[in-house]
């Protein structure tokens, strides 16, 4: 979910409207904002915000505080009535929430008991008029009874509360879920990210777990559940303003999937120098004994960000002979994992926020384990949480299905394995030249292989009516495979399935018809040959044959049925460019069938929820 607050001397609705707009890739089911003038008046409507907007047109509006959601059901269906901002039985309190309270059922019981109504089934109705039940029973101030209330809540939230006793306050509160402060003149920005804020201002506080935030139009307040004040740490924003807009494109996927040659080439400035032979990463640097010495490393990533880690399996066995696993956070976390000292964990993850993460993070911290941070949004909670690390440095990823911040991932990840076999000496010189010379020329190829998209699109529109598509590939093109069929579910809505393309013959082929296209990443590698006797397989079966080979490869083209190119590259680096010609069929399958390929039905960018 998405939250927004504001309070200061501009009208607060158009700064929280604007700011829910910016947040809506967190979730889109619903929306809603509170605003207070004379009295509580709440607006909020099943759907995405521009819904929201209409339904407020000829509305009171007038205010000068205000906080706004945009949901990603956990909850309650998506509806008007299960919609944020929630307003307690007595009508005075409004709030917003982004999480899950875990003991809910327990309280609301309570809360019946007593003759509490509920007009939701959210879990923050409860907590709402647990707060508002505090209030007046101890006859407290708001700020008060948030504090006890939260003592006796399990699980994680951000959330957001005004008064109408109060109307010049706002408290906040955080554990679990991303939460920042923007500090303007005489006004303050509440928010889950940056984004809706930089506009304003560029001084920000990230609000810390089990802290609560008393925010005046001049006075910002930071206190621990303890009631004891903390100082506030303002930072300096360091991103602009284009990089969260759509700067002429469709959608901010297809914006995002052209920038690639930049961001990869960001996220190698100043670390890779390929004629000194040098890769320059702090965080790899300062633990280096820790890294080259691991045991074992351990991916732990969720989506997209899970697929790095399975390419990086293949680069870190390969060049740094470190037995690797790749754990899906969700179900390391709660399968009792074996820990050994002399273990890494690698927590892979754009958002830095997702919550599956964070939990197997702290499960693994629990057992001594070391933390490496491989994450796109700079100062976010995985970011803060991991005793080192690096930043894929992609700029802000709006789109909800990932694509830039993949290849920034895998960028950072080779290079991390690059610098550990150089330090164990696990690679040759020329190896590791070599390599450093061809992560170096990516970002080169990848705007080359951009060129092709009028090409991808074409057979985008001949396939976009199928049905099912199978994606296969081996080796370190197994997981782009799988990338590509995720890519593929999220924008289109077409069922797809990844699979390594020899186990295919272990059941898949049994879909195998002239209709099911089978897309397969067959570039030139160690396996290419084996991956050609794959093609030949499915071809006797009359499948439909989508391929995505290197750019000089003639004997693939003869039993293909359709053919995407990439540049030339060392297996090692190829799934940065294969992947992408995948990203562009599933943009142009979805937009060619009509779907918001920017916020597809469903999905989150950050699921901040386990
Ligand atoms: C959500 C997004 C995916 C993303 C995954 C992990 O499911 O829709 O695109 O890959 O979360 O997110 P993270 O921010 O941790 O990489």
């Amino acid at each position: 979910c998405g939250i927004v607050g504001y309070i200061g001397s501009r009208e607060a609705y158009p700064v929280v409207l604007k700011g829910l707009k910016r947040l809506e890739y967190r979730g889109y089911d619903s929306a809603g904002v509170a605003l207070l003038n004379h009295g509580m008046k709440v607006y909020k409507k099943k759907g995405k915000v521009a819904q929201l907007e209409e339904e407020v047109i000829g509305k009171d509006i007038q205010s000068n505080i205000g906080i706004g959601h945009t949901r990603w059901a956990t909850h309650g269906e998506p509806s008007d009535r299960n919609a944020h901002p929630h307003v307690s039985n007595n009508g005075k309190l409004a709030m917003i929430h982004n999480g899950i309270i875990e003991n809910y059922v327990s309280i609301k019981n309570e809360l019946l008991k007593k003759g509490y109504t509920f007009k939701s089934d959210t879990d923050t109705e409860v907590l709402l008029n647990f707060i508002g039940d505090i209030k007046t029973n101890n006859e407290c101030s708001l700020e008060e009874a948030v504090r006890i209330a939260l003592k006796r809540v399990v699980g994680a939230y951000v959330i957001l509360l005004i008064d109408e006793d109060t109307p010049d306050t706002i408290i906040a509160a955080r554990k679990g879920s991303p939460l920042v402060i923007g500090i303007g003149k005489n006004e303050h920005f509440l928010a889950s990210d940056a984004s809706p804020i930089i506009e304003y201002t560029k001084e920000v506080v990230y609000v810390n777990d089990y802290e609560l935030a008393i925010v005046k139009a001049d006075e910002l307040i930071l206190k621990n559940l303890g009631n004891e004040k903390i100082t506030p740490y303002v930072q300096k924003l360091d991103l602009e303003l284009a990089a969260i807009e759509k700067g002429g494109y469709d959608h901010f996927m297809i914006k995002e999937i052209n920038e690639q040659p930049h961001t990869i080439y960001d996220c190698l400035r100043g670390r890779l120098d390929p004629v000194a032979g040098t890769i320059t990463m702090a965080g790899v640097q300062n633990n280096i004994e820790q890294l080259k010495n691991a045991q074992r490393i351990v991916m732990i990533a969720c989506g997209t960000s899970w697929h790095a880690g399975l390419v990086a399996e293949y680069v870190f066995e390969e060049l740094c002979r470190i037995p690797v696993e790749v754990e899906y956070a969700s179900e390391f976390r709660y399968r009792n994992p074996v820990i050994n000292k002399g273990d890494v964990i690698i927590a892979i993850s754009q958002s830095g926020e997702t919550a599956d993460t964070i939990v197997a993070i702290d499960k693994a911290k629990e057992q001594g384990a070391f933390i490496f941070g491989v994450v796109n949004v700079v100062g976010s909670s995985i970011a803060r949480l991991s005793h080192a690390g690096a930043y894929t440095h992609a700029g802000p990823e709006i789109g909800v299905a990932s694509t830039k911040a993949f290849t920034a991932q895998l960028a950072v990840l080779t290079m991390v394995a690059l610098k550990i076999a150089l330090e164990k000496g696990t690679i040759t010189h020329d190896r590791y030249m070599h390599l450093l010379n061809e992560l170096h020329e990516i970002p080169d190829k990848v705007k080359l292989l951009l060129e092709d998209a009028e090409n991808v699109k074409a057979i985008g529109l001949k396939y976009k009516d199928a049905g099912d598509f199978l994606y296969l590939g081996r080796g370190y093109n197994f997981p782009v495979a799988l990338e590509g069929a995720l890519k593929l579910k999220e924008i289109s809505y077409i069922h797809a399935e990844g699979y390594p393309a020899a186990e295919m013959k272990h059941g898949p082929i049994a879909l195998v018809d002239e209709k099911l296209p089978v897309v397969f990443v067959a570039t030139k590698d160690a396996y290419y040959d084996k991956i050609v006797s794959n093609i030949q397989e499915i071809k006797a079966r009359k499948g439909q044959v989508i391929a995505v080979i290197t750019e000089n490869d003639e004997t693939i083209p003869t039993m293909s049925n359709d053919i995407m190119f990439v540049p030339e590259a060392d297996e090692i680096v190829a799934p940065m460019l294969s992947v992408i010609p995948l990203q562009l069929l599933s943009y142009y399958i979805g937009v060619a069938k009509g779907l918001d390929v920017d916020k597809p039905r469903n999905l989150a960018k950050s699921v901040t929820v386990e």
